[in-house]
């Protein structure tokens, strides 16, 4: 069903559990996230990014999107992912999304408040509810010092300017969690995410939720994270399941016959994530 994000992400910010934002790859991935959050009884939410949106073109996102909103009982949300400038987040307002996230990360902070502002004033215009980034998001893969890591995270007094001036209705700060496989464990700032959540009292997200530690997962949650989001995790588990079937049967050729166990293997995933996330039995 169609839901609002700032209603979705209020509910887990109060009652302590996160919804998951699972990345769109094409069409199997719509399907296996929205069957399991119905078999899970969860809200969940589809995270587009811009490179997924020219890869599956906006009018097929659209249709299927639609179409898992209709056949869901639980709530659905088509969610921007890292919209990088104004004009994609206009396109997407008109074509029916739900939410949008403005990543203004790459702007100085006085920039990066003024575009998150214009943002805001014209989703909110419509009715759209918008997540706001701060602080550097890396990619895991990215050979950067402990020094250059550490000066990408956010500082708390600007996540309460950003929050304060903006109207957002989330915050993703950067707590020290990355895009992609992380080279050995993660280090996540929990003192940084404790200030801020009391400067801010918004929900907070979590973006590069692949490779975070359980605990950790938990420990973010209890400390005001109600989104967490998850791609690499599933694109992995995805294409090793093709490549195994490929390998196993080099015969095969109908596409049915791999892409169907791949669907199947990120359905699994993606429980084991809403079940850790706390987000089943909420809807
Ligand atoms: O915005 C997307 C997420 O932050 C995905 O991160 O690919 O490391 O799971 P991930
Ligand atoms: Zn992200």
């Amino acid at each position: 069903a169609r839901a609002s994000f700032k209603e979705v992400l209020t509910d887990g910010f109060q009652k302590g559990y996160a919804v998951g934002q699972f990345n769109v790859n094409g069409l199997e991935y719509i399907q296996a996230i929205v069957e399991v959050a119905e078999e899970e009884r969860s809200p969940v939410i589809l995270g587009i990014s811009e490179g997924a949106m020219k890869y599956v073109g906006m009018d097929y996102l659209i249709g299927m999107a639609n179409a898992a909103k209709m056949k869901a009982t639980v709530p659905v949300i088509l969610h921007l992912d890292h919209g990088p400038h104004f004009e994609l987040v206009m396109k997407c307002i008109r074509s029916g999304f739900d939410s949008i996230m403005y990543d203004g990360s790459h702007h100085p902070l006085e920039q990066n408040i003024q575009e998150t502002k214009r943002v805001v004033e014209a989703c909110h215009a419509v009715g759209i509810d918008v997540e706001g980034e701060l602080g550097r998001i890396a990619g895991a893969e990215d050979d950067l010092s402990v020094d250059e890591r550490e000066a990408m995270l956010v500082i708390p007094e600007e996540a309460r300017r950003l929050v304060d001036e903006t109207g957002i209705d989330a915050l993703a700060p950067a707590i020290g969690s990355a895009h992609g496989h992380y080279k050995g464990e993660p280090k996540l700032h929990f003192d940084r995410l404790n200030e801020i959540r009391d400067l801010v009292k918004i929900p907070l997200v979590l973006h590069g939720g692949t490779g975070i530690p359980d605990s950790d997962i938990q420990r973010a949650i209890a400390l005001g994270v109600a989104k967490i989001n998850v791609n690499t995790e599933n694109q992995d588990v995805f294409t090793r399941t093709v490549r195994e079937v490929l390998l196993t049967s080099p015969k095969m050729f109908d596409p049915r016959k791999y892409l169907g166990p791949a669907r199947a293997a990120i359905k699994e995933t993606i429980r084991a994530k809403i079940r850790l996330f706390g987000s089943h039995q909420r809807a």
